[in-house]
């Protein structure tokens, strides 16, 4: 027999065990209360959920944990309406304060995301503390998504601490930099730009990325091109796209005086690109070692290989290369055929963003997109402004003009070979040019 009271008088007595009892608490936390959370009219659930976790803070602690967790995720995707938010700060305030409060308790920093998450300053000071403690850089990561979220003042100071920490992992400071692309303030963008010189070349593009992504650093962006402090090569075409889209005088011209004007839909004249460099792998000798960093630099923001890179586009370990000629179709001319499942969305975000990328999830209440670099984003439907289909592949072509022709060489050698570079029985796929050690 179990018998569990809340802070509230409220009293449950079952006979199960009290870890199914948990399950079945936590299942209608993750699962039904933050659908009905969410609905108009749903009020009452607001005492549900603050029931519910009352009860489960009193008696386990990591399904108080995930139950945290998700309230927090809500809180920090701005998922919730407002006064719901309200009522349940209201409500669960005085009970979390004091768990932040309390030093020896072992939900102390999980309690804290959450009251940071709104706003409050004792919450903030114990995430503050935590991101910039060397612990784990998960825990970081969270501490850090609940600065950014509470829009808290230390954020730059704290991000550029983090970027240039001791033993830093590329994907921590991917994670961060994506994370940065939620907290709307100038001072992004001159964060970002003095680190790009400073950051390995496959985690650089997820700063190009998140800088691409609202005109207030697209503009500062442009700038740092034309003053040669950025190579104007590091924009892919659908960053491109998305900055010359934005409707700004100082953008706009800055963007053709450096670049020109770009093409909306597909370039018919990719067919020609494509036999123009089947000509010149052939007569340029490539490099599959070096290539294999290439693609580490370009592909893999969005590809996976031999089981290394983002999940965004398909794994071309075994796709895409069954041959040469199909290859270098699929890089040269890739919106020729778009497979099904890939159609790019663009998404306007009531926060001055603009998305590209795939759909993982279309519901009524929020849209999931796979960003470059591997991000899921996460938009509530009432925060999207506009939502569209690209005529064109996420696949960015012109990916040619982003490298040199030794360069693009050495990536083709790479994936001219069916098995990593350095594999004894590595094979090259059919009709591909034999590779040559530089
Ligand atoms: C911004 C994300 C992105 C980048 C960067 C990117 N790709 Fe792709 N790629 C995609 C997507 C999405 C598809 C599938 C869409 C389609 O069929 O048009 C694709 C398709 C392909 C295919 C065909 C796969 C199949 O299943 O038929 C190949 C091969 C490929 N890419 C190679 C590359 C190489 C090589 C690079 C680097 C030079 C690269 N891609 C860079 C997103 C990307």
């Amino acid at each position: 027999m179990v018998e569990l009271s809340s802070g509230r008088g409220i009293r449950l007595v079952c006979g199960f065990r009290g870890s199914i009892l948990f399950a079945i608490l936590s299942a209608l936390l993750l699962f039904a209360s933050p659908f009905r959370l969410v609905a108009d009219d749903a009020a009452p659930d607001v005492d549900s959920v603050v029931t519910l976790l009352d009860l489960v803070l009193d008696a386990d602690e990591n399904t108080a944990r995930k139950c945290l967790n998700v309230l927090t995720t809500h809180v920090q995707n701005r998922s919730l309406p407002d006064e719901r938010v309200q009522s349940l700060k209201k409500e669960l305030g005085e009970r979390l304060n004091e768990i932040v409060a309390d030093d020896a308790n072992s939900l102390r920093f999980d309690a804290a995301l959450l009251t940071a998450a709104w706003g409050d300053a004792n919450g903030l000071k114990v995430v503050r503390g935590e991101a910039m403690k060397a612990t784990s850089q998960e825990q970081q990561l969270a501490a850090f998504q609940a600065l950014v979220a509470a829009k808290d003042k230390e954020t730059i100071a704290i991000a550029r601490r983090l970027l240039s920490q001791e033993k830093v992992e590329p994907e921590f400071q991917g994670n961060l930099i994506a994370t940065l692309g939620r907290y709307v303030d100038p001072s992004v963008a001159a964060l970002l730009l003095e680190q790009i010189p400073k950051l390995s070349p496959d985690v650089a593009p997820k700063a190009i990325e998140v800088l691409s992504q609202r005109p207030l650093w697209s503009g500062p962006l442009l700038k740092a091109i034309a003053a040669k402090q950025i190579p104007a090569e590091s924009l892919n075409v659908n960053q491109l796209r998305r900055v010359a889209s934005f409707q700004d005088e100082a953008i706009q011209k800055q963007f053709k005086e450096i670049y020109g004007t770009i093409r909306e839909g597909r370039n018919p004249n990719r067919e020609q690109v494509f036999y123009k460099m089947r000509d010149v792998l052939k007569g340029t000798p490539g490099d599959p070692v070096q290539g294999q960093a290439v693609f580490t630099k370009i592909c893999a923001q969005c590809h996976k290989i031999y089981g290394e890179g983002a999940d965004v586009g398909p794994d071309i370990t075994r796709n895409g290369r069954n041959n040469w000629d199909q290859l270098l179709m699929n890089v040269f001319d890739p919106s020729a055929v778009i497979g099904p499942g890939y159609q790019a969305r663009i998404l306007a975000v009531d926060d001055g963003r603009v998305l590209t990328g795939l759909p993982v999830e279309e519901s009524d209440t929020q849209v999931i997109l796979k960003i470059q670099g591997g991000k899921r984003e996460i938009i509530p439907r009432d925060q999207i402004e506009e939502y569209k289909t690209s005529e064109v592949s996420l696949m960015p072509d012109e990916l040619e003009k982003q490298l040199t022709p030794q360069q693009l060489a050495d990536l083709f050698a790479f994936l001219a070979l069916d098995q990593p570079p350095g594999s004894p029985d590595a094979k090259l796929l059919n009709g591909a040019p034999e590779p040559q050690t530089r």
